[in-house]
């Protein structure tokens, strides 16, 4: 039977560690770091910090660890998975320079390029002289990305010249030499598609996703981790996510091997569907948080074997269901992402009815109850057959508990609205 340790402290891990114990291979599951809603019998938290890579090498070699799974970008960028293959340890992902695809929005815009890969036209700028040449050039919005890992925070929407030149003055006398990226503004549905990526470009696509990124209802408010998702997401057909595997996925993973370094692990793929089709918003190099909670409860088959086989580049056996909708709601401190009070009271499992999941991010116990200790606090999840009775569920439950955390009240409202226009 094999022991996992699977990297990251949220709700993605938490659905992580439950998914993989549904295989029957599998005995135990250890998250690391972890947190304290983690309370099933089989799943152990282990307190090693998330950017401490040798502890987690260590912990992986002295608990004989069968497979580690990452869950969250920060261990991918530094370098997690290069340790561990030098440690001759199991896991799936994205090598240090690999993971550059998310580590760097640059990095990112050239593998695009050199795919041919439709994206917004972008210049990287260094300086407030080179950043005022092209913003002349720009009409408005535009957008602004600032290089390197920022959780959701390093994206700009500019309306105006004024709030341009604002920013630009701002960014340079406090940080010369910053790198930026200037991008053009693009419209249209957003959705996520994860790519399972093993040896030989073996890949497992997932069902796409909805993310809900901005804080408030009808998407106003600042950019969050997601604030919600949906999936599948019927509005996008399948001759679009075709053309997406075609001429967005397949090319970046070729460009990826033919440079000498294959990509692996997962690959999220931000999408945005244009007036003139799919375009690439983002990449991430891991599952989205909350979408994983949508995405893993989906599987019909043993995600185990299904990371097995793709790090042996074997075509898994698998499925995905097709018949239901899963819709998941976050839960969190009402101050997020500005001002993270804690310790409000979590619902417990046995709070909820039934047939609604709960996947706890950030919570502490105290005594028998759990208390919040950051921004997201769990994810609420449901599957029905119309996503009307999955809202319905979630909803009334989050509506008549009297929480004093905060949520979004309209996830999956666009396809809540796609399924009665299409009855
Ligand atoms: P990112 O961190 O690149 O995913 O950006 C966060 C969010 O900003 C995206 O999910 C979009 O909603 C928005 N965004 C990013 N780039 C663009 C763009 N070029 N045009 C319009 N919206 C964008
Ligand atoms: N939900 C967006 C992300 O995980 O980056």
């Amino acid at each position: 039977m094999a022991k996992i340790l699977i990297i990251g402290a949220g709700a993605r891990e938490h659905i992580l560690a439950k998914t993989f114990l549904k295989s029957p291979q599998v005995d135990q599951v250890f998250v690391a770091p972890g947190n304290e809603g983690m309370i099933e019998e089989r799943i152990k938290i282990v307190p090693i910090n998330i950017d401490d890579l040798k502890g987690m090498v260590d912990f992986a070699k002295k608990g004989n660890i069968d497979l580690t799974f990452v869950g969250s970008e920060e261990p991918l960028v530094l370098g997690i998975v290069d340790e561990f293959k030098k440690a001759g340890l199991k896991i799936l992902g994205p090598n240090k320079t690999a993971a550059q695809l998310e580590g760097s929005k640059s990095f990112a815009k050239s593998i695009l390029k050199e795919a041919k890969v439709p994206t917004a036209a972008f210049s990287v700028v260094r300086s407030l002289s080179e950043a005022r040449r092209v913003l002349v050039k720009h009409d408005f919005p535009v957008v602004f990305k600032l290089d390197g890992l920022a959780a959701g925070k390093g994206v700009s929407i500019i309306s105006s010249c004024q709030q341009a030149e604002d920013y630009i003055v701002n960014l340079y006398k406090n940080n010369p030499n910053t790198k930026l990226l200037i991008e053009e503004f693009m419209q249209g549905p957003e959705f996520s598609l994860f790519s399972l990526v093993g040896k030989n470009n073996t890949v497992v696509h997932t069902p796409i996703a909805q993310d809900h990124k901005r804080r408030f209802d009808g998407d106003k408010g600042r950019n969050t981790g997601g604030m919600g998702a949906y999936s599948p997401v019927a509005q996008i057909s399948s001759a679009i996510l075709e053309k997406v595997i075609k001429s967005i996925v397949e090319p970046v993973l070729k460009v990826m091997q033919d440079k000498g370094n294959p990509f692996t692990g997962v690959l999220y793929t931000g999408l945005m569907l244009t007036k003139s089709g799919p375009k690439v918003v983002e990449f991430n190099v891991r599952f989205g948080d909350p979408e994983a909670q949508v995405i893993l409860p989906q599987l019909k088959g043993d995600f185990y074997q299904m990371i097995i086989d793709l790090i042996d580049g074997r075509k898994p056996l698998i499925e995905w269901q097709k018949k239901e909708i899963y819709l998941a709601v976050v839960i969190a401190a009402p101050g997020y992402p500005d001002n993270v009070e804690k310790g409000f009271p979590t619902p417990l499992l046995d709070d909820l009815p039934s047939d609604l999941q709960i996947d706890y991010a950030a919570v502490k116990k105290n005594g028998h109850n759990l208390i919040s200790s950051g921004g997201r606090v769990a994810t609420i999840v449901d599957h029905a057959k119309k996503v009307q009775l999955a809202q319905k569920d979630v909803y009334s439950y989050l509506d008549r508990s009297n929480l004093q955390l905060a949520y979004r009240h309209d996830i999956a409202n666009q396809l809540a609205k796609f399924e009665r226009d299409n009855q």
